[in-house]
């Protein structure tokens, strides 16, 4: 894993490893995996809709695994251009390999979804616990079936997130997060850039960013400083989200999902 001080930017202040890392897989409780009738696509791989996650997957492991990242946020430059469905997908994607130990962590406080997506029925999550209340991330987080793959929600809220992300208890978060033995991989929802100062002040916590780009929504100019705001905060790679690919799914989303994205790519 990349110690702090081999970051990019060594000016950032740097949350260092926790003594405990996050609950191991095996201690949380585990939850049904998801039906077929979810939006979580890529959990069976020999469904061909799962083909764009796995070859995303096999881009970010190789990325990440190359510059010794563990802890990568997704954003996007507005609201609702898919980064919990990439996030989700991706993870799940990741969980299906018995080689990694896969965390997704749901930051998006004000419009948290991964509860929902993956069906997790709770009152209290992630909000509660940066809010300081008596609550663990053992009892938060949730393991997915039988897979390598832990999702930790949060239940939508109106709170101050911008406040929660400089406290205590985050730090704690990304503390714990940090502590991971080094086979884990640590995926964080998070809000747009332009939403808020969460994004950002999460993002500098983190080893690098996926930036999902809506097609034919987002704009260029609207992506290139979505990637500048994040700086120094590297980025692992650029996701096109429902790239032109017509319809007639039955699922009734729009685009293919042979076309999720075009690839996990430096920007150009
Ligand atoms: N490629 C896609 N194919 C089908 N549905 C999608 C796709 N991307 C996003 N969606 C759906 O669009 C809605 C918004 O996506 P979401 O991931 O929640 O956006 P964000 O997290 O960026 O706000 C959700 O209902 C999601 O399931
Ligand atoms: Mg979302």
């Amino acid at each position: 894993m990349t110690a702090p001080s081999d970051r990019i930017n060594p000016a950032i202040p740097v949350i260092r490893p926790s003594k405990d890392a996050l609950p191991a897989l095996t201690t949380l409780i585990e939850i049904e995996a998801p039906t077929e009738m979810s939006k979580l696509v890529a959990f069976d791989s020999r469904d061909p809709r799962s083909r764009p996650f796995n070859l995303l997957r096999v881009q970010v492991v190789k990325k990440l695994d190359q510059c010794g990242a563990r802890l990568l946020g997704i954003t996007s430059a507005a609201p609702g251009a898919g980064k919990s469905f990439v996030a989700s997908n991706l993870a799940m994607s990741l969980g299906l390999l018995s080689n990694w130990q896969t965390y997704l962590i749901d930051l998006d406080l004000r419009r948290a979804s991964l509860a929902s997506i993956f069906g997790i029925e709770d009152t209290q999550g992630l909000t509660e616990y940066l809010l300081g209340e008596e609550i663990s991330l053992a009892t938060i987080g949730r393991r997915i079936g039988a897979t390598n793959l832990a999702v930790f929600p949060s239940y939508p809220a109106t709170v101050n997130s911008a406040e929660l992300m400089v406290g205590e208890r985050f730090e704690e978060l990304i503390g714990r997060a940090r502590a991971l033995p080094d086979d884990a991989l640590v995926i964080f929802d998070l809000p747009p850039v332009f939403a808020n100062d969460d994004a950002l002040l999460i993002a500098q916590q983190l080893d690098g960013m996926l930036v999902v780009v809506e097609q034919g929504v987002t704009t260029r100019k609207q992506l290139q400083s979505a990637i500048q705001f994040l700086e120094p905060t590297p980025l692992v790679g650029t996701v096109f989200n429902r790239f032109d690919g017509g319809f007639g799914d039955p699922y009734g989303y729009a685009g293919s999902y042979d076309g999720y994205y075009s690839s996990a790519s430096e920007p150009t």
